[in-house]
């Protein structure tokens, strides 16, 4: 079975978690673009939700297949979002950014209750780094801002080349929200926690595609079947005993 059967195999799975009436967020990238697909596929057949789109892509995805958006500032708390992810860990520790939405991504994320992740096997890491991780800057000083961002790296413990993303035009690839971005190849990230905190304090740096804790569970379809990988802080609260 190729990856793109198994993207849409993580995507029919997260249709379980959509209930009529939620507020949800939808994610970018090739397979959240199944999940809005066969969302499409059931708003025509009835089912009512509302969607906040994490790009500029996904709304016109979304809105060909006639699927009710609205914003965050119409809409500010969300109850799920289904994206997709670069890599996860067995802790649902994820990079993401490859399809240069991290910033929308992570505001939606952080906006809702619930953020699921749909992924196909090949996505799954022992520890965060294979995939460069992709750091959104604004676009002046660039210079300054990469070199911080070696200096704050190293202390985190991550060497590795860091680019500048290019587009299809060879120019520098400019986010929705009009921002550059640099791909960091760091190959393992042992101290993610620390690296995030640490990028953070860069003044040119928006934000980075490590999303920490965010994930209550990603959804991965591979060889040998569907799982669900949850976080370990997540709680179940349905299958708590009540108390007496
Ligand atoms: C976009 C993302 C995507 O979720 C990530 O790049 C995965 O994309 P795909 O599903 O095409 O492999 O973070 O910013």
């Amino acid at each position: 079975m190729a990856n793109d059967d198994y993207k849409r195999q993580a995507a029919e799975r997260a249709l379980n978690y959509v209930e009529p009436g939620m507020k949800l967020g939808l994610g970018t990238g090739s397979t959240a673009a199944q999940f809005v697909a066969l969302l499409g596929e059931k708003v025509k057949a009835g089912l009512d939700v509302v969607c906040v789109p994490t790009s500029e892509a996904t709304a016109a995805q979304a809105r060909a297949l006639g699927i009710k958006l609205t914003t965050l500032d119409d809409c500010p708390d969300l109850d799920l979002v289904i994206d997709g992810t670069d890599e996860f860990t067995n802790d649902a520790m994820l990079i993401k950014g490859g399809g240069g939405a991290l910033l929308r991504e992570k505001i939606v994320a952080a906006a809702s209750s619930r953020l699921i992740i749909i992924a196909d096997a090949s996505k799954r890491v022992e520890t965060l780094g294979k995939f460069p991780l992709p750091v959104e800057v604004v676009r002046f000083g660039l210079r300054s801002t990469k070199d911080m961002i070696i200096e704050v790296a190293a202390g985190a413990g991550c060497v590795g080349d860091i680019v500048l993303r290019l587009g299809p035009d060879k120019q520098p690839f400019v986010t929705d929200e009009g921002n550059n971005i640099f791909d960091c190849a760091f190959e393992a990230i042992d101290e993610p926690d620390s690296l995030d905190m640490m990028l953070k304090m860069v003044p040119g740096v928006v934000e980075n595609g490590l999303f920490l804790g965010m994930a209550e569970r990603v959804i991965v379809a591979g060889p040998d079947g569907i799982e669900e990988v949850e976080s370990p802080d997540y709680t179940d609260f349905d299958d708590l005993e009540e108390a007496p």
